[in-house]
């Protein structure tokens, strides 16, 4: 049995990954169109990874025997000028679902909801990488800016991504 209020939370954790996921694509297609190829490729693979997220937070509240509710699922907002801009806000984010996430496993610990807290354990070690991952990317940019060579450089080695 699952406390109503870790299952409300999960179920709205379940939201935010898709809401994640539905963004980072908004944001493939758009660098896609300006001809950010590597980066576009990237950031689909990211929107993948965290439709990933939500179907696990998925298993483990049916698994729970809990019930699931899905919400809608916003449409993204847009008005990025490029590659600089779109990873500072995937940055902040990430920092964002961080606290969601740590708010979410604080909430479980207190409730003595030892299977949600164990489960959460892997979010909270995912979202150290996620924001390392990011902050990289977001240091190269900024060092290198939205325009000129260094930038393309940058493009194709984003696009390396998921080839082995
Ligand atoms: Fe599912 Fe990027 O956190």
């Amino acid at each position: 049995m699952i406390a109503a209020d870790i299952r409300d939370a999960l179920n709205d954790q379940i939201n935010a990954e898709q809401c994640a996921a539905q963004t980072y694509l908004a944001m493939s297609a758009d660098l896609e169109r300006r001809g950010f190829r590597g980066f576009a490729a990237w950031l689909r693979i990211q929107s993948a990874e965290e439709q990933e997220h939500a179907t696990k937070l998925i298993g483990i509240v049916t698994a729970r025997g809990a019930d699931l509710r899905l919400a809608a699922i916003p449409a993204p907002a847009g008005n990025h000028s490029g590659p600089l801009s779109v990873f500072e806000e995937v940055l902040k984010l990430e920092i964002a679902n961080t606290a969601r996430i740590h708010a979410l496993f604080a909430r479980a610990r207190a409730a003595g909801d030892f299977a949600t807290e164990i489960a959460l354990q892997w979010y909270v070690s995912e979202q150290v990488e996620e924001e390392a991952t990011v902050q990289n990317v977001l240091d190269r940019l900024r060092a290198v800016g939205d325009q000129g060579g260094a930038v393309w450089y940058l493009d194709k080695e984003m696009g390396k991504r998921g080839q082995a």
